[in-house]
């Protein structure tokens, strides 16, 4: 999205997510960028999403946002790292939405479920991206039938789907797997996926009728 279009859409803004910002700048903690949180922002206010289960907590930084837009809207995020989870915990408190934003400490995939809520109206998938269809298919037995699952970074960095030459071993199984939850997805029989050239890649997927 060029600059002069981020200007034009308005973020949520606080001091707190100033803060947050920069401190993900320089202590290098990904973040979505502001293009997919524009994107993200849409969907929760367009579709009037209340109840959102996000796996990838790191700061806090999207859940902030996404809580920021309403006062109704309640959040339950999944973190495995003890360093963010304490530091997500602590700008959810500064931001005084400790009572509408669950941290939950746990890999999302071993995690006892009986600490989620469920039905969701959105599911917000931002963690370890080769693990992408496990997650998924853990999490959408959760998810309201009108609700949406949102997967990021399923460009990488404009690295997924195409041929350009990968010479890191590591960075190259990550980008097949990224591309294989890009082929799973799309032939998902159970859901409507569509993908967006959006910050760094997007899918939104909603439920078939007869899915
Ligand atoms: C891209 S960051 C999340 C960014 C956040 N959603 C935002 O936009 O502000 C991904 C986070 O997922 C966490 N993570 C990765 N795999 C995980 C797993 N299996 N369970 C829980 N958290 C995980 C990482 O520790 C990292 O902090």
């Amino acid at each position: 999205m060029s600059d002069y279009f981020l200007k034009m859409n308005r973020l949520p803004e606080s001091e707190i997510l100033s803060m947050m910002r920069k401190f993900a700048e320089e202590k290098k903690v990904p973040i979505i960028n502001d293009e997919g949180l524009v994107f993200l922002l849409f969907l929760v206010k367009t579709r009037k999403i209340k109840r959102i289960l996000e796996i990838g907590t790191a700061i806090g930084f999207s859940a902030i946002n996404m809580a920021s837009l309403d006062d109704k809207i309640i959040v339950e995020t999944i973190e495995r790292d003890q360093e963010m989870y304490s530091i997500a915990k602590t700008n959810i408190t500064n931001a005084k939405m400790a009572d509408r934003i669950k941290v939950i400490f746990g890999d999302a995939l071993e995690i006892d479920d009986e600490q989620l809520s469920r039905n969701y109206d959105l599911i917000f998938i931002d963690a370890a991206k080769a693990q992408y269809i496990k997650f998924f298919e853990k999490y959408e037995t959760m998810l309201n039938n009108e609700g949406i699952i949102f997967t990021d970074n399923l460009l990488f960095h404009g690295l997924v789907g195409t041929d350009e030459e990968i010479k890191s071993k590591n960075l190259r199984s990550l980008v097949s797997k990224i591309s294989d939850f890009n082929d799973w997805l799309k032939n998902n029989e159970k859901y409507e996926s569509v993908f967006f050239n959006i910050g760094d890649g997007i899918a939104v997927s909603t439920r078939r009728k007869n899915g």
